[in-house]
C-alpha cells in the first residue's frame, strides 16, 4: 500500500504511518479480537505524536473495520463473527449463541403474489401467494447484513407472525426448515447497501443464497442475503470420502 507522503520530508504521513504500525501490531502480533488499545492519551504521550495525529490513525482503522470504538469504554481490535457452514441455524440463534442483542428493522413485512422467478426458485404455482421481508439485520446498534426472504403463504399465511425472527414464526407453525441449500458469493456492496451496513461504497460483502426445505421436500424461503465482509468469516468442516 502506499501511503500519502508529507510534501516537505517526502515521508509517509505521521498518521499513516501510525495506522500501518498499528495494522502491522495486530496482524503480527496476533493481537486477539476485542482487546483494547491504550488510549489515545496514553498513544501520544508513548509515541510522542500530537493527540490530533493518533485520532487520525485510529480514526482510519475504525472505518476500515480493523478497530472499534465504544463510547466511554475505548477503542478495540474488532471482533469477527466466525460461523460454521454446515449448519442450519439463524441468524437469531447464532447472534444470541455469541452473546449478542440480534435486532431486525423491516422495510418491508407484507404478502403478494410469487413473481415469475420466485415460482421456478421455489418450485410453486405462477401467482401463489407469499410473504416478504426486507430488512436489515443488527447486533445492538451495528448492521451486519441485508435479507430479503421469500416464504410460501402455506408455511407462514401472516406476514405479522415474525416479530423479529423468521425461523422462531415458522417454527411455531411446525415448518421450522430442516435442510438447506446455500450459495454464498464474494461481492462489493452497491451505495444502497453500504449505507445501510454503514461502511464505505465498494466495501467487500458476501452475498448468500439460501433455499430452505421442509422434510418432505417443499421449500420454506428463499433468502437472498448481503453480509459485511468485514464482520463475517464462514468455516466449514471438510472430510475425505
Ligand atoms: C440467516 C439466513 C437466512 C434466514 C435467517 C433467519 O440469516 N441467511 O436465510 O432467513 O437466518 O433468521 P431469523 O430467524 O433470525 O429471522
Amino acid at each position: 500500500r502506499r501511503l500519502s507522503r508529507d510534501p516537505a520530508t517526502q515521508q509517509p504521513l505521521a498518521y499513516l504511518r501510525l495506522r500501518q504500525a498499528i495494522r502491522n501490531v495486530i496482524d503480527q502480533r496476533g493481537i486477539e479480537p476485542g482487546q483494547a488499545l491504550p488510549s489515545e492519551r496514553d498513544l501520544s504521550q508513548a509515541l510522542g505524536l500530537s493527540r490530533v495525529t493518533v485520532r487520525k490513525a485510529i480514526g482510519g482503522l475504525v472505518e476500515e473495520g480493523l478497530l472499534t470504538q465504544r463510547h466511554g469504554a475505548g477503542t478495540f481490535v474488532a471482533e469477527r463473527i466466525v460461523k460454521p457452514m454446515s449448519r442450519l441455524t439463524s441468524f437469531t440463534e447464532d447472534l444470541r449463541a455469541r452473546g449478542l442483542n440480534p435486532r431486525s428493522e423491516f422495510f418491508e413485512r407484507g404478502i403478494g403474489e410469487v413473481t415469475p422467478e420466485e415460482a421456478m426458485a421455489m418450485n410453486l404455482s405462477p401467482g401463489a401467494p407469499v410473504v416478504r421481508l426486507h430488512r436489515v439485520r443488527y447486533a445492538g446498534d451495528e448492521p451486519l447484513a441485508i435479507e430479503r426472504s421469500v416464504v410460501p403463504a402455506s408455511a407462514l399465511p401472516d406476514p405479522a407472525l415474525v416479530h423479529d425472527s423468521l425461523y422462531e414464526a415458522l417454527e411455531q407453525r411446525g415448518c421450522r426448515p430442516r435442510r438447506a441449500l446455500q450459495r454464498l458469493r464474494a461481492v462489493l456492496l452497491t451505495a444502497q447497501h453500504a449505507r445501510l451496513l454503514h461502511v464505505a461504497v465498494g466495501s467487500a460483502g458476501l452475498a448468500i443464497e439460501r433455499r430452505s426445505f421442509l422434510d418432505d421436500g417443499r421449500i420454506v424461503e428463499f433468502t437472498s442475503s448481503w453480509y459485511r465482509g468485514d464482520i463475517y468469516d464462514f468455516v466449514a468442516e471438510l472430510q475425505t470420502d
